[in-house]
C-alpha cells in the first residue's frame, strides 16, 4: 500500500468516538437551518430525514464554469453532476432516484455511492487472514457484494475543505470492529473535488487497528446523453487493459486472468458499448452484459488515464484516471425499470454504466490476486478522477 500522511491520531480519537455515537451525533449536530448557506464554492442544505430519524445533509459543490455536484451524507452519494455538452450546455449526467425516499429504502442499484469496505464480490462472504477465519454478511446469492450493509448505507460526517483552490468536500466514516464481520475499526475518508477543468477528484484514505481488507470505489452511474430515458448502448468505451476477469454463475472470478483480444471484452480501441453486449458468449451471459473486472495493462500504481467514454450525440467526453489496478465496468444489467427516473419515466436496464475503480473482486480468497490486506500502521490512500470534455 502507498502510503500518505492521514493524521491519523488526531482522527483516531476524534472519529472513532463520533463512529460509536454516529446516529446521536448526526441527530445533534445538525445545523437548525431550512434556507441553503452560500460558503465559496460550496451550498449546503437539508436533503431529508433517513426512517430512523438522522437528518442528512446535501452539500453542492459549483466550479468557477459552472459545473455542480450533489452530494449527501448518506452514503456520501452523489445524486448529481453536471457537465457541458458540444453547445457549451450543462446537464446532469449520473442516475439518481427522482424520489428521496429511494436512497433510505436500500439504494437497491447503489446509485452514486461510497462502497466499502470492500466494494465488489468476496466468495461466500468468507475470507481468513492469518489463520483466523471470517464470515461477512452475504447479501447477493451466496456471496457479499460491496460490503454487506455497506458504507453505501452509512451516515458519513461531511466538511468543507476552507481554503482549497477548488470547491473540496471530505467525508469521514469509521466503520467499527466486527461490523458487517470486517476486524477492525477502519477510519474512512473520502474527499470530493470538483476542479475548474471540469474534473471530479475522488481520493479514498484509510487506516485501521486490526488486519484487515478494504476495497474502496465510487458506484456512480454514468449516461452522458443528459436525458435519462436513453440508453448507454450508444456510447463509445476504450478501457486500456489487456487482459479481463472471467466469472462464475455467482459472478465470482474464476482467478484466470484472460486476453481480451478476440473477445466481446476487447475495448482496448474505443468501441460502442450495445457492439457486443448480446454476443453469444458464456461470459456475456453470465454478467448479463458486461459486469466483469478490467485488469489494466499498465499495471503501476501511477495516476494514469484507464478508460474513456465518449457520446457521439452529446460531444461529452468522460476520462478515468485511477491509480489502481483495475476497473469493474458494469453495463447497469440489473436495472429493473421499478424506480423513476429524474428526467421522467423509469430507470431501465442499461440507463447508466459504473466504471469502479479497484482492487480485483474476491482478492481476499485469492492469494494470486495483488493484495488488499491493510495492517495497522499502513496507510490506504488511492486516488481517481473522472474529468470531463467535449469532443
Ligand atoms: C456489480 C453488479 C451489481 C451492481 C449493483 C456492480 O458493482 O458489478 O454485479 O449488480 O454493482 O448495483
Amino acid at each position: 500500500m502507498k502510503t500518505l500522511n492521514l493524521g491519523l491520531s488526531l482522527l483516531l480519537t476524534g472519529t472513532m468516538l463520533v463512529g460509536c455515537k454516529e446516529e446521536k451525533k448526526e441527530e445533534t449536530a445538525m445545523p437548525e437551518q431550512t434556507e441553503a448557506v452560500k460558503k465559496g464554492g460550496i451550498t449546503k442544505s437539508e436533503f431529508g430525514t433517513t426512517p430512523e430519524g438522522v437528518k442528512i445533509e446535501q452539500y453542492t459543490l459549483e466550479n468557477a464554469k459552472g459545473m455542480k455536484m450533489e452530494v449527501i451524507t448518506y452514503g456520501g452519494i452523489i445524486t448529481s453532476l453536471t457537465a457541458p455538452n458540444k453547445d457549451g450546455k450543462y446537464e446532469d449526467i449520473v442516475l439518481g432516484y427522482k424520489n428521496k425516499e429511494d436512497y433510505f429504502n436500500g439504494n437497491p442499484y447503489f446509485f452514486g455511492a461510497v462502497i466499502g469496505r470492500y466494494g465488489n464480490r468476496i466468495a461466500k462472504g468468507k475470507f481468513s487472514l492469518d489463520g483466523k477465519d471470517y464470515q461477512l454478511t452475504v447479501n447477493d446469492g451466496p456471496n457479499s457484494l460491496h460490503g454487506g450493509k455497506g458504507f453505501d448505507k452509512r451516515v458519513w460526517t461531511a466538511e468543507e475543505v476552507a481554503g482549497a483552490a477548488s470547491p473540496t468536500l471530505r467525508l469521514s466514516y469509521t466503520a467499527k470492529d466486527g461490523e458487517e464481520g470486517y476486524p477492525g475499526n477502519l477510519i474512512t475518508v473520502v474527499t470530493y473535488v470538483l476542479t475548474d477543468d471540469n474534473a471530479l477528484e475522488i481520493t479514498y484514505e484509510a487506516e485501521t487497528d486490526k488486519k484487515t481488507v478494504v476495497n474502496l470505489t465510487q458506484h456512480s452511474y454514468f449516461n452522458l446523453s443528459g436525458d435519462f430515458s436513453k440508453l448507454i448502448t450508444d456510447h463509445e468505451l476504450e478501457i486500456k487493459a489487456d487482459k479481463f476477469l472471467p466469472v462464475d454463475a455467482t459472478l465470482i472470478p474464476t482467478g484466470e486472468l484472460k486476453a481480451v483480444k478476440g473477445t466481446p471484452f476487447d475495448f482496448t480501441a474505443s468501441k460502442e458499448i450495445g457492439k457486443d453486449i448480446n454476443a453469444a458468449d458464456d461470459q456475456i451471459k453470465k454478467g448479463g452484459g458486461f459486469d466483469h473486472c478490467w485488469v489494466f495493462t499498465d499495471s503501476s500504481n501511477k495516476l494514469k488515464q484507464v478508460a474513456g467514454v465518449y457520446h457521439k450525440a452529446s460531444g461529452r467526453y468522460m476520462e478515468v484516471y485511477t491509480d489502481q489496478p483495475a476497473v469493474q465496468f458494469y453495463s447497469g444489467n440489473f436495472i429493473d425499470g421499478t424506480k423513476d427516473s429524474k428526467t421522467g419515466g423509469k430507470y431501465e436496464k442499461r440507463s447508466g454504466l459504473c466504471l469502479e475503480t479497484q482492487h480485483y473482486p474476491d482478492a481476499p480468497n485469492q492469494p494470486k490476486f495483488p493484495s488488499t490486506v491493510l495492517s495497522p500502521g499502513e496507510k490506504y490512500t488511492t486516488k481517481t478522477t473522472y474529468k470531463f470534455s467535449v469532443k
